[in-house]
């Protein structure tokens, strides 16, 4: 399975760093195609202290990636830009207003919003991790329009009750949320069993 992820300026950049740790260690993904949008890069900086463009994909990772390439939001014509590049689908984490906007809205702008369109128009998961607080209507129609054209709207609301330990463990249970729902149920996930 090929997966694209993309993290934007929205807050919640560990979220989109445990989802990478997660992909590059699981042997059913063969491929990770990885844009951040410009904004990212500020939100990235300020929230895990990781700055620049360069190498940032190994300072993510915390090691070389093996199967993860990192593409630039201003490349409209790379692979994951055209349809006819097969796909597993798109994941958003998180995802900003402006970037749930453009996509919602059909703009295909950027590589982003292009392969967010690309997957709605290919009927793939595109998963939506939307992060902001509270809500304004446009906030809330965009989020309709998308799910409307096939879109799955995940937001980034981390559940309590297995009593996460730190952040880390908080993203890495969203990320396995995630995951699950398109498929690749990861090993350590946590699963309520209610009152055995
Ligand atoms: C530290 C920081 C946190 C932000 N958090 C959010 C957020 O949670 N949600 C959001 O929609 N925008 C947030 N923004 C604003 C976006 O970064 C901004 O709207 C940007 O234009 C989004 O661009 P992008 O979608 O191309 O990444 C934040 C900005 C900064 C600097």
């Amino acid at each position: 399975m090929n997966l694209t992820v993309a993290i934007t300026g929205a807050s919640g950049a560990v979220f989109g760093r445990e989802m990478l740790r997660a992909l590059e260690a699981d042997a059913r993904v063969e491929r990770v195609y990885f844009v951040a949008s410009e904004n990212a890069l500020r939100v990235v900086a300020e929230e895990l202290g990781v700055s620049g463009r360069n190498d940032l994909l190994a300072k993510l990772l915390g090691a070389e990636p093996v199967k993860t390439v990192q593409l630039s939001e201003n490349d409209i014509g790379a692979a994951i830009a055209s349809g006819s590049h097969p796909s597993g689908g798109m994941i958003v984490l998180p995802c900003s207003m402006g970037t749930l906007a453009a996509i919602a809205n059909g703009l295909a702008d950027g590589l982003i919003a292009r392969a967010a369109d690309v997957t709605l128009k290919e009927r793939r998961p595109l998963i939506l991790c939307v992060r902001e607080t509270p809500f304004n209507r446009i906030h809330l129609r965009n989020m309709t329009l998308a799910a409307e054209a096939g879109a799955v709207i995940f937001p980034c609301i981390p559940a309590f009750y297995y009593k996460p330990a730190d952040s880390t463990e908080m993203a890495r249970q969203f990320v396995d949320r995630v995951l699950g729902h398109i498929g690749l149920a990861q090993p350590g996930a946590y699963v309520w069993k209610g009152e055995e």
